[in-house]
């Protein structure tokens, strides 16, 4: 006898709608109840609910799992075909407000038909009380991101691991989730020890004046190559490391100094992108190592090979192993990443452990984790999150330099998108418009915006080609052409006259209605803001709310084309003033703001 299942609580009345609500977990919902009344013996029936696309013959939402429920049906030797199931499950429907018709099509798809009560009761709340979040559980997330390498270039790979992080952590906040953002800057490699000898050396005072090195990479290269040329400067470098991580004051007064240089540089990146982040270095973990070293010693899981201390991710011993503790007794990357975990899974209870790195370290993540299961740090349930990205390449599809062949410094690649964001604007004759102020916000906000747009708008796995012309297109799905689509719409109620208060006293008497076909389209778009949300929490693909947004603003164009919002006669006079089609302009106005406030792309009211 199978126990009873818990019947999901479902929506009984539209008044009970605040904010938003994600139509598909709903329908869900419902659909789970009808397909476990009509088939109770089967063991979880697939719930299967789709969009069902352009053609409105299908309906808004589709439920297709009558298909795979026949087939299941038919393994238990039972005769049956998909439409007779749909017919099945169609019958045992629980009434939503949601819903105002559903049938069966074709071979059993059930076409859901929205009911516009409910859409427009959706809407309207949005108009009241802003644009909510769906409401989930909050957790306790940890997103490790950008990490950057101390005295080494921070180059495009790190910008697109910021870019898309900070993201991350923007809709995960806008859910209300508890996120920790974490810098896990590279502060702690045997590279310090030669820094720290070359300090030394050349600035013997560097504690009471501070030192020129303010192009720390010119530091970087002189010391590496003392390093390889000079046997006892080597020698030096190798005991400076010793002495740093045994804390010796000096060792760390030096050390601190030069992470500083480079922490400021990091800092101006941030600051232009408006990036939040704690820094939380290797070197933070260093104690922590030495706990964990003494951990996996303790459970057997280290074994010798060729001097050093290795661990496998599984018994079988396949891929390739973690190097725990180096024949010198030194720690490596995959050590501060085991003492990482701990930290992270207990002392900041994370329940989600997100990575934001290229995907070549996909397999130093993967090896990470089956190690942490394995020793039991990670528990049944816990799992990490390696959202990784492709490499960024110049226009001729090779890896992107500068045209004499270096690293591009990421300051100069801002400057430049100023200064093609300013070209850009100016060939529109903006700066004839736009007071100097306004000019300069809308510089900066096409200029970091398009960076960030081009970057998340592709799908992250792959590689992404870097192109400013691509990006500053004012045509397609690009930061430009949206940025601007979203000034227009605010600009629609302002050229009428409208002030919001006025709006606001007309929305009471009467709000949103969705007569004509391309309003009740463009609500319907609207309403899947929550939908695309929750999707991206889960998958932490950004490129999914690119699409909406893209989407959202041709859905606006259609309706705008069709219906008038405000009618003027031959001289240019306002006659009439469509009222519920401006509430529905400053809906679609308020999501799309949300939706690039999630990006980290600021907005600008003229441009
Ligand atoms: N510093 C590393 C790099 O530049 C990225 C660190 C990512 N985070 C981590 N916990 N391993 O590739």
């Amino acid at each position: 006898v199978k126990a009873p299942k818990n019947r999901p609580t479902l929506i009984t009345n539209i008044k009970s709608i605040e904010g938003t609500i994600c139509v598909v977990d709903e329908l869900k919902k419902i659909f789970t109840i009808a397909i476990e009344s009509a088939y109770p013996d089967l063991e979880d029936p697939p719930v299967v609910i789709t969009l069902s696309g352009n053609n409105p013959k299908f309906g808004d939402y589709q439920c297709n799992s009558a298909m795979p429920i026949s087939q299941l049906l038919k393994a238990k030797n039972i005769q049956t075909n998909p439409r007779e199931v749909g017919n099945n499950i169609l019958i045992r429907t629980p009434s939503s407000p949601l819903i105002q018709k559903l049938e069966v099509a074709g071979a059993g798809f059930l076409n859901i038909y929205l009911n516009k009560l409910f859409v427009e009761h959706v809407l309207n709340s949005i108009l009241r009380f802003g644009v909510k979040p769906p409401p989930v559980k909050r957790n306790r997330i940890v997103v490790d991101f950008s990490s950057p390498n101390i005295a080494k270039e921070m180059h495009v790979g790190h910008l697109r691991s910021t870019i898309i992080g900070d993201s991350i952590c923007r809709v995960l906040e806008f859910l209300n989730h508890d996120v920790l953002r974490i810098n896990h800057l590279g502060d702690w490699g045997t590279q310090f020890g030669m820094l720290i000898a070359h300090l030394q050396d050349k600035f013997p005072d560097y504690k009471t004046h501070s030192p020129p090195i303010s192009d720390l990479q010119a530091f970087y290269k002189e010391s590496k190559k003392r390093f390889d040329e000079d046997e006892d400067f080597k020698k030096r470098a190798y005991a400076c490391v010793v002495e740093l991580q045994s804390g010796h004051p000096d060792y760390t007064a030096a050390w601190k100094l030069i992470c500083e240089v480079s922490r400021q540089e990091f800092q101006k990146v941030y600051d232009r992108l408006d990036i939040k982040i704690i820094d939380r270095g290797e070197s933070f973990y260093q104690s922590r190592m030495d706990t964990v070293v003494k951990e996996l010693k303790e459970k057997g899981l280290l074994e010798e090979d060729e001097g050093r201390l290795i661990m496998w991710g599984s018994t079988e011993q396949t891929g390739i192993p973690l190097t725990i503790v180096k024949s010198d007794g030194g720690y490596t990357y995959d050590t501060s990443d085991m003492a990482t975990i701990k930290q992270r899974v207990e002392e900041e209870n994370g329940e989600r452990l997100i990575y934001v790195t290229d995907v070549g370290q996909y397999t130093h993540f993967a090896t990470i984790e089956a190690c942490a299961r394995r020793a039991g740090i990670l528990k049944d349930g816990q799992k990490i999150e390696h959202v990784g990205f492709g490499v960024v390449l110049g226009e001729d599809k090779k890896k992107f330099k500068t045209r004499s062949g270096d690293t591009i410094k990421l300051i100069d690649l801002m400057d430049e998108g100023l200064k093609r964001a300013l070209d850009k604007l100016v060939e529109k004759g903006r700066d004839k418009v736009l007071t100097p102020e306004e000019l300069k916000q809308a510089q900066e906000a096409v200029a970091y915006g398009c960076i960030k747009y081009a970057d998340l708008s592709h799908n992250r796995i792959n590689d992404y080609i870097f192109s400013f012309d691509k990006m500053l297109d004012d045509k397609g799905n690009t930061a430009v052409y949206l940025l601007y689509a979203l000034t227009r719409i605010q600009s629609i109620s302002r050229t009428a006259q409208v002030s919001f208060d006025t709006l606001m006293t007309e929305f009471e008497k009467s709000g949103i209605k969705l007569t004509h076909d391309a309003e009740w389209k463009l609500g319907k778009v609207l309403l899947r803001f929550p939908e695309v949300i929750l999707k991206v929490t889960n998958d932490l693909y950004l490129h999914s709310l690119c699409e909406y947004l893209y989407e959202i603003s041709s859905t606006f164009t259609e309706f705008y084309d069709k219906c008038y919002c405000v009618e003027k006669d031959k001289t240019g006079n306002v006659i009439k003033i469509f009222y519920e089609r401006l509430m529905l302009c400053e809906v679609t106005a308020r999501i799309m703001t949300k939706c690039f406030e999630i990006l980290g792309i600021k907005t600008v009211s003229k441009m």
